[in-house]
């Protein structure tokens, strides 16, 4: 009798980073870098200056896309995060936004509720129609063995720089609207929350299989302002997300939370942990134990430092994580001076682990 063989098509391809957050087993520890597109790589700086400015690369679909793809071509990742950036909101619900060259962005502020009137959620998705085009290019682009993240920032962090206009080193305006203006506050907060559901809906529907929600600030506030606008902001759109996709796993990244981690991680219902550098590895293996999958660590300056440093940070997470659903990560973004040859020296110092 003729042998059969499996004909390629039918064969399944393995996808770390979803397998490990949706049914626990993972072909390999999943990698991947926040910012791991952007100014670091020459590649991304010529298409950049190709164009106006970065909101035009965001609203480009050809170049986002491009853009995206980028650290693939170089680099063994396991996930491609769609590019585009977490003020994207706030601009398509009509606050005015500019990112001036070399002073990150620009917002008109928002100080009274005269200024909150001017924001609607309709027209929102017609303005960030474009990068729903790239989600749905990028679905179809990539190598089947990677997962596409979408994302958005959460409303307590988007709501800082919308306050304030800028970015801050302390978010000052927007803690003080939340205690001076609570309810125009909290109008602001609940109109983000409305708006980023739809949004991540959105890249969903257009092939998004995991969703990260960014909350850079959520470290600046005290317990009961963390409580009411960090946790239950984020419940809120977390409970929004998952009535209508439930099998969509969602990270969050409550940066500076320190000991409220495994509390918001549990609060909230999310399926993934992100952890800044700052955090204790047994911190990570803790929230683990809890059925949480955890992300993160390596300290961005240790990925620019490179040498015995890195590879040291690599092979302490990788032994502490040893055996947990983990997926490998910085505790914030590729800065800007990080040599690219580090990240390759990053990424087989992790695969070492599973040889
Ligand atoms: O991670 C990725 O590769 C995907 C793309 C991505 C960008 N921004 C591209 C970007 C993501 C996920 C973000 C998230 C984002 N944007 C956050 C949350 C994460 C974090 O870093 O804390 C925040 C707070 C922003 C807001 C923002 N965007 C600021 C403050 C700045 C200016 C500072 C800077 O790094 O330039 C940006 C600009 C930005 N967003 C750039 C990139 C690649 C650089 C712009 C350029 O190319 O000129």
């Amino acid at each position: 009798m003729k042998k059969e063989s499996t004909p390629v098509h039918t064969q399944s391809v393995r996808k770390p980073m979803l397998e490990l957050l949706t049914n626990g087993t993972w072909a390999r520890s999943p990698i991947w870098l926040m910012r791991q597109a952007g100014r670091y790589l020459p590649e991304y700086r010529a298409v950049r200056a190709q164009t106006r400015d970065f909101l035009d690369l965001c609203y480009s679909p050809d170049k986002a896309v491009e853009v995206t793809l980028q650290p693939l071509r170089r680099y063994d990742l396991d996930a491609a995060i769609l590019f585009a950036d977490i003020l994207l909101v706030p601009h398509a619900l009509g606050q005015g936004l500019r990112f001036a060259e070399g002073e990150g962005p620009r917002l008109d502020k928002i100080t009274q509720a005269a200024d909150l009137a001017k924001l609607s959620v309709e027209g929102l998705m017609d303005r960030l129609e474009p990068v729903i085009e790239t989600v749905r290019r990028l679905s179809v682009a990539l190598p089947p063995h990677i997962t596409l993240i979408g994302f958005a920032g959460a409303p307590w962090t988007v709501a800082t720089y919308m306050v304030a206009g800028q970015g801050t080193d302390d978010q000052a305006p927007a803690r003080l609207m939340a205690y001076a203006q609570p309810d125009l506050f909290q109008k602001l907060i609940d109109l983000l929350v409305e708006a980023t559901a739809s949004y991540l809906l959105a890249q969903v529907a257009a092939g998004a299989e995991v969703i990260q929600i960014f909350d850079t600030w959520a470290g600046s506030l005290p317990e009961k302002e963390f409580t009411r606008l960090v946790i239950e902001p984020t419940k809120r759109l977390v409970a929004l997300l998952k009535a209508k996709a439930p099998d969509v796993p969602i990270i969050g990244f409550p940066r500076g939370a320190g000991t409220r981690a495994l509390d918001y991680a549990q609060a909230t219902g999310i399926q993934g942990l992100s952890f800044d550098a700052q955090a204790q590895l047994p911190t990570m293996a803790q929230v683990s134990d809890h059925g949480i999958a955890v992300q993160g660590n390596i300290d961005p300056l240790v990925l620019v430092s490179g040498g015995i440093a890195l590879d040291q940070a690599v092979d302490d997470l990788m032994a502490a994580m040893r055996g947990r659903r983990h997926i490998v990560n910085l505790g914030h973004g590729i800065v800007p001076q990080t040599p690219p040859d580090h990240v390759a020296q990053l990424i087989a110092r992790v695969r070492a682990f599973q040889a």
